[in-house]
């Protein structure tokens, strides 16, 4: 297993193309470690890859090939320079009714084509309120990961992003980050016997990364928003992998 916290920029669809390449203008030559991530926009992937950084994609289809208009396959993201693809994002799960077999084919595929997936799974707040975050965790866990080799598990990186934490500049408590933390992390442990990197996802941004970064048993982070603004995103790799 990676010992270097990893920080991953999910930058959804926040960004125009001017200010993309604004974005590039302002990172480059100060963002060019394998320990951070970029996962633009598909369509602006190009520019990414162009300027060696470290790139994956934000979603990828779950078949192989074949008639799947406006989809990309995991083979297909291979074969352009990606190591990296977000997967069973929450907002992939409400708005286009991904399940979590859906999702388990997808990190076949993923591990077929040899990119790490990045796992997000988190609770709602109706959960987290019903006291069924833990509950919620390992039943996603166990039927995402459905038949991945233990020699597969230790090439994915799980992000623990609490859907009531993503764009609401709430996060929990850090023990609550800590125990969930490691909650997942004793999970794979048992089934698996391997370690696995977990990060954590939800309204990170740079007045709340220091105070997030001294919990211990997190492997790094998942960034939104911030991740669109250069100023933003390098305070927090400052913190995370600079330091
Ligand atoms: P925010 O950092 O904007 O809350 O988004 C988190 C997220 O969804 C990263 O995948």
């Amino acid at each position: 297993m990676e010992n270097k916290k990893i920080v991953i920029g999910n930058q959804k669809i926040y960004m125009s193309v001017n200010e993309v390449g604004e974005f590039l203008k302002e990172i480059t030559g100060k963002v060019l470690t394998s320990n951070v991530v970029i996962c633009p926009t598909t369509l602006y992937i190009p520019y990414f890859l162009k300027h060696r950084y470290s790139v994956g994609i934000q979603n990828v289809c779950e078949y192989d090939v074949g008639q799947y208009t406006g989809e990309v396959s995991a083979q297909q993201a291979s074969e352009i320079g990606l190591k990296y693809a977000l997967v069973g994002h929450s907002e992939r799960r409400s708005y286009y009714n991904e399940d979590n077999d859906v999702i388990n084919s997808k990190i076949k595929n993923l591990l077929k084509a040899n990119i790490i997936p990045v796992l997000c799974v988190g609770e709602t707040s109706e959960e987290k309120n019903l006291f069924k975050t833990k509950k919620v965790l390992k039943s996603d866990l166990i039927s995402c990961l459905n038949k991945v080799s233990s020699e597969d598990i230790e090439k994915i990186i799980i992000a623990y992003e609490p859907v009531w934490a993503i764009g609401t500049k709430r996060i929990p408590t850090m023990a609550e980050i800590k125990s969930n933390v490691a909650y997942i992390k004793d999970l794979i442990k048992q089934i698996y016997k391997k370690e696995i990197r977990v990060i954590y996802g939800g309204s990170v941004n740079p007045n709340n990364i220091e105070k997030l970064n001294r919990i211990d048993n997190v492997d790094g982070f998942l960034v939104g928003g911030s991740s669109t603004k250069a100023e933003e995103f390098l305070k927090i790799i400052e913190v995370v992998v600079n330091q």
